[in-house]
């Protein structure tokens, strides 16, 4: 006679936690498209979802490696080539005191493992708020409460170092910093990053510098690495293939581990610990690291092109809409609006699905001051699309706060 389970299988309660509102809002999308309706889709951050193509020759570094058999496990920190490249990328961002670099399956990857290797139950890392919310998923997966800093929208979404400073307990250990930013946009400048770097060392912190768009910059000034200002102190940069090279399906992403060897080297023998418990990250695919960090760069002039009229159409349709106004992003791909309407933000995004057959993402999944409402543009898609997109938000919002 079979046996049937009688109690349910439930997952485990730390996990009630865990959002990630961009593939949440997914599924509304998707019951509204079994509808029949076509999706205009501003909420991911796939530039293969449009108009941009991986470049031809970082395609062929990853299919000749296959064809030459690279196709079994890899050494735990990447192959050879890779992490040579990745250590001349760093001297480029001007990175000295390099301890330590790895590849890993994406900067999703990097994050899970960095804080994973650092944080003991009771410590905590200062995450901004908003912001990319797999940091505030990985930190629930590993039972950290959050410890949020704003980012301030009215200097043009820096990060508040007043509130870091009050935000800084004896079970701080390390501060995230995402520049350029998702969602806002925003690109720190030297004087914040040398002084956020003042205060890791007064504070003994280390420093999480996730500069995965660091490429993407639209305007002219540079972007400046956290690591560069701040040699001396403990500092992984993340960085990786998604964005500045337009391959986020090869789940390809890296650490570079700066600053005083005494310091940092403990940590560092944890995080390889967890590298080497995972094997190692998809191995034809580290072909494409040299290939592209080394090879032509040409795609970024005509991304960048691309970016800058976009965001250039997307901040004048939010001067031009009432109940809308928008810090103007330099970086990146996002624009983080702040609404002004007597409902939810959440509310707002899914009416907007289910009415106007666009998906953006609300504020409140990415973190913001209370009593402020905000909701994130990928303005990624071509001009066209997202002026019939904008047209669409502009009517329900006429439509809907009348
Ligand atoms: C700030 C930031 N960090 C990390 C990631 C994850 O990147 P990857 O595709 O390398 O895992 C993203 C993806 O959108 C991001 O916006």
């Amino acid at each position: 006679m079979p046996v049937t389970q009688a109690r349910e299988i439930v997952p485990a309660t730390r996990l009630e936690n865990v959002r990630y509102a961009i593939r949440d809002l997914a599924c509304i999308a998707d019951e509204v498209a079994r509808q029949g309706h076509k999706i205009l889709p501003l909420n991911i951050g796939d530039p293969l979802n449009f108009d941009f193509k991986t470049p031809a020759h970082m395609i062929e570094a990853v299919y000749q490696a296959m064809r030459d058999g690279k196709n079994g496990y890899s050494p735990s920190s990447g192959i050879a080539p890779a992490l040579d490249a990745i250590r001349g990328e760093a001297v480029r961002k001007g990175i000295a005191n390099i301890q330590d670099v790895f590849v890993t399956s994406g900067v999703s990857e990097t994050v899970d493992i960095c804080l994973t290797a650092l944080l003991n139950p009771g410590d905590n890392v200062l995450t901004p708020c908003p912001d990319y919310p797999l940091y505030s998923a990985v930190l629930a997966k590993i039972e950290i409460g959050l410890n949020t800093y704003y980012l301030n929208e009215e200097d043009g979404w820096q990060p508040d170092l007043d509130d870091i400073k009050k935000k800084i307990t004896p079970r701080t250990r390390g501060i995230v910093l995402i520049n350029p930013n998702n969602p806002t946009g925003s690109v720190c400048t030297r004087k914040m990053l040398e002084q956020i770097a003042e205060l890791a060392r007064r504070h003994n912190l280390i420093i999480f510098a996730d500069e995965i768009y660091d490429k993407l910059i639209m305007d002219d000034d540079p972007h400046i690495a956290m690591a560069a200002v701040a040699p001396d102190v403990p500092v992984i940069t993340f960085g990786g293939l998604s964005k500045n090279y337009l391959a986020p399906g090869w789940r390809i992403g890296w650490g570079i581990a700066s600053g005083e060897a005494p310091v940092i080297k403990p940590y560092l023998e944890g995080v390889n610990k967890l590298l080497r418990a995972r094997l190692c990250a998809n191995h034809p695919e580290q072909y494409a690291i040299k290939a592209a960090l080394e090879g032509p760069q040409d795609h970024l002039v005509e991304v960048k092109r691309k970016l800058r009229s976009r965001r250039d159409l997307t901040m004048k349709w939010c001067a031009e809409t009432s109940r809308v106004s928008c810090v103007a992003p330099r970086g990146a791909f996002y624009a983080y609006p702040r609404i002004d309407i007597p409902e939810g933000d959440d509310v707002f995004v899914t009416e907007l699905i289910r009415q106007k057959y666009v998906t953006v993402v609300h504020g409140s999944g990415f973190g913001q001051r209370p009593g402020t409402k905000h909701f994130r543009i990928v303005f990624l898609p071509d001009e066209k699309t997202l002026t019939a997109a904008y047209s669409a938000i502009g009517d329900f919002l006429r439509e809907r706060y009348a």
